[in-house]
């Protein structure tokens, strides 16, 4: 009894430690359902396509993806777009400096996404893993045990979190939003029909915020799938592990326990 209470502990203990320094989530985060949640979830690409238009056509206006290498778009794992079509996503909607001339060209897909644009905005590559949903009781990180880090709710709480006031404080505009817990920078940024989806999905303000709350997950963690799949494989292996040696040692101890 008291073994498991310490053991319960320390993995509390240890994944509020994790959780502790991820930002965010003060306010309400809705548990939004994703396809990459539990043990075998995995990404959605029809979704991931989604989001990724929605991060070009609205958020790439002020947030940067610098860190996420445009070929990667073709990953099966990702949003698999065939390479042509990545080819002219890169060229048709970014500029960059070209390393070598200094001048600047339109992109190609072993380019990065360009970085920022607007003034202030955080970079969003890793955002979905700099923030953390879900937090408490009392600091342990229990509801991180349950429902994980919440990076993905978090990021699309906050693009339907917002109630409508806004302030100016030292000549800056601030916006009301429930799930940043106060007001911060960003305006609403999607107000529903933001973008047109080419697969015929319904574009709400909720739908496009769950796509590109996605998509993003995806830019952090590329390879969600590929380590639920060796993590699966890891404790097969230990599962069998465990019945070999339980009947090794059965066999072992056979002739000694028969004598008694
Ligand atoms: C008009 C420019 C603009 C657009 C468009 C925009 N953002 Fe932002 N965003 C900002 C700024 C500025 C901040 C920093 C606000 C602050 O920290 O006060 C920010 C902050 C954020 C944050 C961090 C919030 C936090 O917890 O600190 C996230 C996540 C985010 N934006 C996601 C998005 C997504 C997703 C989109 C597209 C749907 C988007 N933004 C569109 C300007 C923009």
């Amino acid at each position: 009894m008291l073994k498991t209470l310490t053991l319960s502990a320390l993995t509390a203990l240890t994944l509020s430690a994790g959780g502790a320094f991820a930002a965010g989530g003060e306010g309400h985060v809705t548990d939004y359902e994703f396809s990459f949640e539990g043990p075998f979830g995995s990404f959605d690409q029809a979704q991931l396509q989604r989001g990724l238009q929605v991060y070009t056509e609205v958020c790439s206006a002020c947030h940067g993806l610098q860190y996420v290498p445009i070929r990667t778009l073709s990953e099966e794992s990702g949003p698999g777009l065939p390479e042509d079509q990545v080819r002219a996503y890169a060229a048709q909607n970014f500029f960059v400096i070209d390393e070598e001339t200094g001048e600047e060209r339109e992109a190609r897909p072993t380019d990065n996404f360009p970085p920022n644009v607007a003034l202030g905005a955080p970079d969003l590559s890793l955002m979905a893993k700099a923030r953390a949903g879900f937090h408490g009781p009392y600091g342990l990180g229990i509801n991180q045990f349950f429902k994980g880090m919440g990076g993905a709710e978090y990021i699309a709480s906050l693009l339907t979190g917002y109630t409508g006031e806004q302030k100016t404080e030292a000549g800056a505009v601030l916006y009301e939003n429930e799930a940043y817990g106060g007001y911060f920078g960003m305006a609403q940024p999607l107000y529903g029909d933001d973008v047109t989806y080419a697969d015929g999905t319904e574009a709400t303000i909720e739908q496009q915020a769950k796509d590109v709350a996605a998509f993003l997950m995806w830019t952090a963690e590329p390879k969600l799938m590929a380590r639920k799949e060796a993590g699966f494989v890891g404790v097969l292996f230990l599962v069998l592990l465990s019945v070999l040696l339980y009947l090794t040692n059965k066999k072992i101890w056979a002739p000694i326990k028969r004598k008694h």
